[in-house]
């Protein structure tokens, strides 16, 4: 979604600002921006479109070491040139760049232009530029209904500092937000402030960075300090301080694993063609240092768990959204399997807004990619105030949620760039079986069954390679499919997940409608759609339901509806007209791992056939940082 970027330091910053916010396209956006300090005043360019456009018409005298870039994502107003940040006070001397909401930004904009403030755009955003020119200029009562920060003896306070002016005009604020801000009159610093959208500082050499994303900073540093919510920092050239509305704070930098390197396409089309054929190497890298064959289990230090702990767990709750909440499904299904610990998976988004009932015994995982996603990010933070034990798997090291939750499991995928989300999906996969291994062999999980399935694990990478392979043949049934306005996806217990995954996926690239059933239920109304138009892609694992499988596959045949099933070696189909797409075999627990990567590379070549944009899709951002 929304992007920030910032930089002050002894270089030019246009560059510098412009290069991130490229970084920062992945994420989704529809207009950019950057506000750069010359030598007395702030000079904004900003419009509607791409970065390297707004590059191309940066003005010429655009100097200045110190600047804030944004590219926007529309939630208040159109996308347009106005609408883009930096947002500027109606005297030039102050820009703000901001993402989240401000819920109360339509009172707060009333307030100000009875106070004679013209508005020049329809952004929640303009409103705190305003606000924070205001206290600068005529004090904390420089906004309509501040009380000010009255003394003992009523005199009211002026601020001084842009740091206060910051602070006064955020206690006006509710809603969200991480913002960057400019003056002209405090040419030598950003303030930043975070409250429920991610801030990051980078410390470079006699330099300092701002982002909301690493992928933006780690060309030019790799040691960053992540704020918490509540808090600011005064970031200049020669360092940052942070602090709260009470008290100053202390920080420690971590460095972030991912170069400049990783967020490179390396010669493929695409970054989702990328990351598909990375996903040997992310499994590789995330089974790596964890499996312990003599005791055949999962080492999972980073839970902060105890054993004696984590004995009492009586039920596993998990957390997510999208493409994570199924991962979610497929976890939820192989922890109760293999652990036997019932466990559900419900879309975060929803838990969020019920009152659910929060259980001592229940072990709450959030699972997220980009550790942002602001439904899973709040129904921690709910869990957490009621008392519940959240652990979380995530990609992004240091993201909101892993921070917010009481440890948990790094997925290790690398960075994933494209909106549809492929590698670290699988290695969600990948990390619930390392959690239920792990929960399975302090509870009932005999020796061999763990070391069954750890066996599986470690062949997981090859046999991801093998459907690789494959990947030409799949291109051609991707072509076909691609011809469709609307098919089925259908999959029973372990492969319904799989089939909703495999739906999501085409759905959010090709923009065919995709629909997944449980296999179980089509007889009970769908089968009405099944016609020589609606193709229906059927997972059909090796198992013992393949009877039960095979037997509707016969009743979409017999409709004329085009099959194409996804399935192992030596499943017979019978005298079903169908296409199969075999799949190595593993242990049935692991089998969903390995049978979505071929609807993967289904999506995509379905994507590019249709000359969509794979790794942008049209309406989606990578991560949905808002409400
Ligand atoms: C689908 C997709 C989304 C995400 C969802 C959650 O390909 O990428 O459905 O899975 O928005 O995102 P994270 O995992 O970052 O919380």
């Amino acid at each position: 979604m929304c992007g920030i970027v910032g930089y002050v330091g002894a270089k030019s910053a246009a560059p510098i600002l412009i290069d991130g916010l490229a970084r920062l396209e992945y994420r989704g956006y529809d207009s950019a921006g950057v506000a750069v300090l010359g030598s007395t005043s702030l000079r904004v360019h900003r419009d509607t479109g791409r970065v390297r456009d707004l590059e191309a018409t940066l003005p010429k005298r655009f100097a200045g070491k110190l600047g804030i870039g944004h590219t926007r994502w529309a939630t208040h107003g159109a996308p347009t040139p106005e609408n883009a940040h930096p947002h500027v006070s109606m005297d030039g001397r102050v820009a703000v760049v901001h993402n989240g909401i401000i819920d109360n930004a339509a009172a707060l904009r009333a307030a100000l232009q009875a106070d004679g403030v013209t508005f020049s755009s329809e952004t929640d955003t303009e409103v705190l530029a305003h606000l924070i020119a205001r206290v600068l200029a005529k004090g904390a009562d420089g906004i309509s209904g501040t009380d000010g920060d009255s003394g003992a003896d009523g005199a009211r306070h002026r601020p001084s500092t842009l740091e206060d002016a910051v602070l006064t005009a955020l206690d006006q604020v509710e809603g969200t937000y991480g913002i960057a801000v400019a003056s002209a009159d405090h040419p030598d610093r950003i303030v930043v402030a975070r409250n429920g959208s991610p801030i990051i500082l980078g410390i470079g050499e006699r330099e300092m960075h701002v982002a909301s994303d690493a992928a933006a900073l780690v060309r030019y540093t790799r040691q960053v300090v992540h704020l918490d919510d509540g808090e600011l920092a005064t970031v200049r050239a020669d360092g940052y301080q942070t602090f709260t509305r009470h008290a100053r704070t202390t920080k420690t930098a971590i460095t972030v694993d991912w170069t400049a390197d990783d967020y490179q396409a390396d010669g493929h089309e695409h970054f989702m063609h990328k990351e598909i054929v990375e996903q040997p190497e992310a499994v590789h890298r995330c089974l790596r240092g964890r499996l312990d064959e003599r005791f055949a289990t999962a080492h999972l230090g980073g839970l902060n768990m105890d054993p004696r702990e984590a004995r009492e767990f009586r039920r596993v709750k998990i957390l997510g959204c999208g493409s994570a909440y199924y991962a979610g499904q497929l976890g939820a299904q192989f922890i109760e399997e293999v652990a036997r610990i019932p466990a559900d998976a419900e879309p975060a988004s929803e838990f969020r807004y019920r009152n659910p009932v929060i259980e001592k015994d229940t072990l709450y995982v959030a699972v997220s990619q980009s550790g942002e996603t602001f439904d899973t990010l709040v129904a921690v933070q709910e869990l957490k105030r009621k008392g519940g034990r959240v652990v979380g798997l995530v990609n992004v090291v240091g993201s909101s949620i892993a921070r917010e939750c009481d440890g948990g499991i790094y997925l290790h995928a690398g960075p994933e760039v494209a909106v549809a989300s492929t590698k670290a999906l699988t290695n969600m996969g990948v990390a619930f079986a390392l959690l239920g291994i792990h929960l399975g062999r302090i509870r009932d999980l005999s020796p061999a069954d763990g070391a069954r399935l750890i066996a599986g694990l470690q062949r997981l990478p090859e046999q991801i390679e093998a459907v690789l392979k494959d990947e030409e043949r799949l291109a051609s049934i991707a072509r076909r499919l691609s011809a469709a306005e609307s098919l089925f996806y259908i999959g029973r217990t372990r492969g319904y997940p799989v089939a909703r995954e495999g739906a999501q996926k085409l759905k959010e690239i090709s923009y065919r409608h995709a629909e997944a059933y449980q296999t179980s239920e089509l007889k009970h109304g769908p089968l009405a759609l099944i016609s020589p138009d609606v193709p229906t892609v059927a997972i059909v694992p090796d198992d013992d339901l393949v009877e039960r499988n095979t037997g509707a596959l016969h009743e979409i045949a017999a409709r004329s509806g085009p099959l194409y099933v996804v399935t192992h070696p030596g499943v017979e189909l019978g005298d079903v007209s169908a296409e199969p797409i075999t799949v190595p075999k593993n242990e049935t627990e692991l089998d969903p791992i390995v049978l979505t990567i071929p609807l993967q590379l289904l999506a995509y070549h379905a994507s590019r056939e249709l000359g969509h944009d794979v790794d942008k899709p049209r309406n989606l951002a990578k991560s949905v940082t808002v409400e």
